[in-house]
């Protein structure tokens, strides 16, 4: 407690940066000591080059947007899975009546859990990067494909089984289920100026330390995780392979809420690894529908299902309904600690103006600062 760290290497690459641009850290002394790093790593050597660092490009991409009832959801399109699979289970959950279902009630939690079980199976087969898979987005916002989705859900017997859906536009390409790990290290911030500009934010290096290789005061990244670990499945490929120059799938869902009239009613992210998108809509659905404050949206305890086990989050209250859920045919429920890093900000718009309500994540370091 009380220690102060100082790191006067990374404060040494940020001015360069600041003083270079990207070229400080994709061209030049950082990035010949990134790749040495990589190259000459004691446990896992990796093949970077100076060549690979020096032809990335940051992509400026167009937000992938869905309908929830009278709200349009925005987030990040691929390479990350999150702002389609987010829009998916939203997509199917407006044919439900929500506001009907008291908030964390069995029948709503039930139906929560079966959309995300469908739209995790379609993100789980198609989302990978688009600059070199066709990723059928449209099944991911498509109404009609999603109320066809979402006719599956019974409100009082869990499905059987539940496989990707078929994209409404034919694909070429048909995909395999791939293998993709899921570790922690991730964060997320959201802010507003005094202009109004907000950001939503998500950073990750994967896993706690990335890939444990540090250089000149940061912590090298660990995303090849984030590709499945199988190119194919008898012999058809699975999107989201690992291929030279491509990206790997993200679950990070930054989100803005827009309203009738266009403007952001609502941000929210949070890190999590995939259960990142369960925990978005989660939030989302408790001040949308269940007119939640920020904070309360995301005190409330969690419950989530990515295609396998049904988590509910221990030393809640949410864990009495392990059982009836049990019931209802849902397998493998499974009670523990589910660490997301939720932040938001409501925006309220009176007749004295706009006023921005915060809420943080006390699972991990989260605070609100006005
Ligand atoms: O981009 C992703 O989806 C992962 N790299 C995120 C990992 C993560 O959220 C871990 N945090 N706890």
């Amino acid at each position: 407690m009380g220690h102060l760290l100082k790191n006067p290497e990374y404060a040494a690459s940020l001015r360069l940066i600041a003083n270079k641009g990207p070229d400080g850290f994709y061209k030049g002394k950082l990035a010949q000591d990134i790749v040495a790093a990589v190259n000459n790593s004691k446990y896992n050597p990796g093949k970077l080059s100076l060549k690979d660092m020096a032809g990335y490009v940051a992509k400026q991409r167009t937000a992938i947007c869905g309908a929830y009832r009278v709200w349009t959801v925005c987030g990040m399109p691929p390479p990350s899975s999150g702002g389609g699979a987010v829009a998916s289970i939203l997509g199917m959950l407006q044919y439900f009546d929500l506001k009907a279902m008291k908030p964390n009630s069995l029948k709503a939690v039930h139906v929560i859990l079966e959309a995300e079980r469908l739209a995790y199976a379609d993100r789980d087969k198609y989302m990978a990067d688009s600059d070199f898979v066709p990723v059928p987005l449209s099944m991911f916002t498509d109404p009609a494909y999603l109320k066809q989705r979402a006719h599956k859900i019974s409100l009082t017997t869990a499905m059987k089984k539940v496989s990707a859906g078929k994209p409404p536009v034919a694909s070429k390409l048909s995909f395999a289920d791939g293998m993709t790990p899921e570790f922690p290290s991730t964060s997320h911030f959201v802010i507003v100026d005094q202009w109004g500009n907000m950001i939503s934010m998500t950073a990750t290096v994967e896993s706690a330390f990335g890939s444990r290789l540090m250089v000149n005061g940061f912590i090298l990244n660990n995303e090849m995780t984030d590709f499945s670990m199988i190119p194919e499945r008898n012999g058809v490929p699975v999107a989201n392979r690992i291929v030279p120059g491509k990206r790997p799938r993200s679950s990070m869902a930054p989100t803005f809420v827009l309203d009738q009239d266009g403007r952001v009613v609502l941000t929210v992210g949070t890190p999590g690894g995939n259960s990142i998108i369960a925990y978005v809509v989660q939030a989302i659905v408790n001040v949308l529908d269940w007119n939640m404050t920020m904070q309360q949206a995301v005190d409330q305890p969690h419950f989530l299902t990515r295609g396998g086990p049904v988590y509910l989050e221990q030393g809640t209250a949410i864990t009495a309904l392990a059982a009836p859920l049990e019931k209802m045919g849902h397998k493998n429920v499974q009670i523990r600690t589910l660490n997301s890093g939720l932040h938001g900000i409501i925006v309220h718009y009176g007749p004295n103006g706009v006023r921005y309500e915060g809420g943080a994540d006390d699972r991990r370091e989260g605070v609100v600062r006005q």
